[in-house]
């Protein structure tokens, strides 16, 4: 599995700790900054790890900001991204197994080092169920997206 990774200045300390994770597991990443606290746009860093996602270039991507927020909302603009928004672990679970969500989103203002890698296990490590119901769903969302974006 490939991971493309990112964040703003708000979530400059956790995304060390990621990249540590990331090392410690043999996954291989990339990482696409910020690389300094300087004050910057979430959306500069959501772009193109959602852009290297929906390429197939990346299997998952992971983007923190101070809250996860500004970052869900820009990586959701990019066609083909179900950029997840979670706090908890069950819910990191939940949609990779029911929305096949490609992007996790989370706050460091939020969460804590600890909570962050059981989210991000939870997310890396569980499948889409491939349900027929949880399919019909998504190639809902992927209509939506073909009427709307151009
Ligand atoms: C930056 O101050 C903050 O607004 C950003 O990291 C994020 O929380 C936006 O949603």
């Amino acid at each position: 599995m490939k991971i493309a990774i990112g964040c703003d200045h708000g979530g400059i300390n956790l995304k060390p700790v990621l990249v540590d994770y990331l090392n410690k597991k043999g996954i291989e990443f990339k990482d696409f900054g910020t690389f300094t606290k300087d004050s910057c746009d979430y959306n500069d860093y959501a772009a193109p790890v959602a852009e290297a996602v929906a390429s197939g270039e990346y299997d998952r991507g992971i983007l923190i900001c101070g809250t996860g927020i500004g970052m869900s909302i820009a990586a959701n603009k990019v066609k083909g991204i179900r950029c997840a928004h979670c706090h908890d672990v069950f819910s990191a679970k939940m949609t990779r197994l029911h929305n096949n969500a490609n992007i996790l989103a989370m706050g460091e203002r939020v969460i804590g080092p600890g909570l962050m890698l059981e989210i991000v296990d939870a997310f890396i490590n569980t499948d889409f169920s491939n349900d027929e119901r949880h399919v019909r769903r998504v190639n809902k969302i992927k209509a939506l997206e073909e009427k709307n974006f151009k």
